[in-house]
């Protein structure tokens, strides 16, 4: 088995020479790092950077965001998919307003309560914002830990990992060393067959081409266009199947992101 050190080592050696200068790591603002990683929950770092300048420069903190309207938060997230997050933002900013008086807690168990955040955001917001020594998994730290401790083996559960994980951190400088963990596993997805096909919980990203994410995405671009839509008026919009179109409707107004009165769809 590798020591901690040799294996520090490696990623370190890695990080200085290949390491990425992404906007967020120029901060320790608890509030730019949280939105960053829920952009970072589902979407490429590459295609998040844009969005995390505009958005930040739009709702500089928590207080600003807690007040924002959906639309204006809906209309910056628009290309980044997956637009339930904009809503989650909205109400974890609220929550945050609320009930911890508009600091965010450091704590991964309170911060887990909080709308849209998982186990992984939540320990990633304690490492980055906070350098606490948290021990936790997300894409990039899994093709990690497969590609260097289980070369060969298939269905590699995240339980045979956490055990390494806890053992390999630097917990001197958790921040650098999961920077420099997801940076190693974003080059190895480029060098490599992806190691995490070799995860039990391994799960693809469906195409967006041709999927109700996409046509969730048309239909919220039409009402930030124009407020308030017709059923007929979004059916006349969508060269797309009644039946999907009222799926995407339904679900929209189920999570809360659209209203349905008077016979009326608008953002909530
Ligand atoms: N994925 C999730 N969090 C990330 C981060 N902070 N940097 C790069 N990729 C990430």
């Amino acid at each position: 088995m590798m020591t901690p050190r040799k294996f520090r080592k490696t990623i370190y050696d890695f990080y200085r020479a290949n390491g990425r200068d992404l906007s967020w790591r120029k901060t320790r603002d608890p509030y730019h790092i949280f939105i960053s990683e829920v952009m970072l929950q589902q979407t490429q770092v590459e295609s998040a950077i844009p969005k995390y300048e505009r958005f930040i420069a739009a709702f500089p903190d928590f207080k600003a965001l807690s007040r924002a309207p959906l639309r204006k938060i809906l209309a910056l997230w628009k290309g980044l998919g997956y637009n339930r997050r904009a809503l989650y933002l909205k109400k974890a900013a609220e929550a945050v307003m609320r009930e911890h008086g508009g600091v965010l807690p450091r704590d991964a168990e309170k911060l887990l309560e909080l709308p849209g955040v998982g186990r992984a955001t939540a320990a990633a917001i304690c490492a980055y914002a906070f350098n606490e020594p948290v021990v936790f998994i997300e894409t990039n730290i899994r093709r990690t830990f497969i590609h260097r401790f289980f070369p060969e083996q298939e269905d590699v559960p995240d339980n045979e990992l956490l055990p390494l994980v806890a053992r390999m951190l630097d917990r001197k400088n958790p921040r650098r060393w999961y920077n420099a963990l997801m940076d190693y596993g974003a080059m190895l997805k480029k060098r490599y067959p992806n190691p995490n096909r070799r995860s039990r919980h391994y799960t693809k990203q469906k195409p967006f081409e041709g999927s109700d994410r996409e046509i969730r995405g048309k239909i919220l671009e039409i009402l930030l266009r124009k407020p308030e839509q017709s059923r007929r008026a979004i059916q006349a919009a969508l060269e797309v199947d009644k039946k999907r179109i009222e799926r995407c409707l339904a679900g929209l107004v189920q999570e809360g992101i659209l209203r349905y009165a008077q016979r009326f769809f608008t953002i909530t």
